[in-house]
């Protein structure tokens, strides 16, 4: 069956999880990816956080959307056009911890936004049991991730739930993604703090390629990393994906 979460409160058991926080940790972790960074550490706290800075790592993060102080990138997609290091690890406030909730339920966990939407698509092509998870704010849904869950289930195959019947009816509402990005209290936040410019960049459809993929959780630090060709997921071919935490 096809499913959404409009909070990680909801999260059921799926064999895929689909972590939607398009405004801004999904998409930024895409993006990511996207320009080649090799995995992103995602995790809870800002202690968490700076414990795990070491060389060759980019810190990351927002609080309130702004840069917490001592880190080298924001939450802005935008930050990061250009590779500036081996790894992210990357704090935020919703998307993150949204993340490490859908490791706990599901077998697999994708990372969605509008960015890798054509890519998403046909990675879950063939799956008839999703959960589309939107991260939300604050533990309140938000517009624009029940938007991007409704264009993602109105394309699955299956039966799907009420609550994905609401996000496609939802998503039908608006003339353009942009609309959507600009409907919700995220977007309202982002223009506050003088990061309008972030929405545009969140509304791009299909850019990238790349579909994050959680590897593995290691003491509350979800490692994403770029989806593996399924053709190279033969049993023989799974290598259970380690990282080191510390300096
Ligand atoms: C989050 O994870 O809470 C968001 O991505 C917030 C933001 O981008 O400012």
């Amino acid at each position: 069956v096809i499913d959404v979460a409009f909070t990680p409160r909801e999260l059921r058991d799926a064999r895929v999880a689909v972590v939607i926080d398009v405004l801004r940790a999904s998409t930024t972790i895409t993006q990511a990816l996207a320009v080649g960074y090799r995995r992103v550490l995602c995790c809870r706290g800002l202690t968490e956080a700076r414990a795990l800075r070491k060389p060759g790592r980019v810190l990351a993060g927002e609080r309130d959307c702004l840069r917490p102080p001592g880190f080298d990138l924001g939450n802005s997609p935008a930050d990061f056009r250009l590779r500036r290091g081996d790894e992210v690890v990357l704090t935020t406030t919703n998307g993150c911890p949204a993340l490490l909730a859908a490791a706990e339920t599901a077998g697999e966990v994708l990372v969605g936004c509008l960015l890798n939407l054509a890519a998403l698509r046909a990675r879950l092509e063939h799956e008839d049991d999703v959960v589309l998870v939107c991260a939300g704010t604050d533990s309140e849904p938000a517009v624009e991730d029940a938007y991007v869950a409704g264009l993602i289930a109105a394309t699955l195959p299956g039966d799907r739930t009420d609550a994905a019947r609401i996000a496609q009816a939802m998503a039908r509402q608006f003339h353009d993604h942009g609309a959507a990005l600009h409907a919700g209290r995220g977007g309202a936040a982002l223009r506050r703090v003088g990061l309008g410019n972030d929405l545009a960049w969140c509304a791009q459809e299909s850019a990238v390629e790349t579909v994050g993929r959680l590897a593995a959780v290691v003491g509350g630090v979800a490692a994403v990393e770029p989806g593996i060709d399924e053709t190279l997921l033969k049993p023989q071919n799974i290598v259970l994906a380690t990282f080191e935490l510390g300096a």
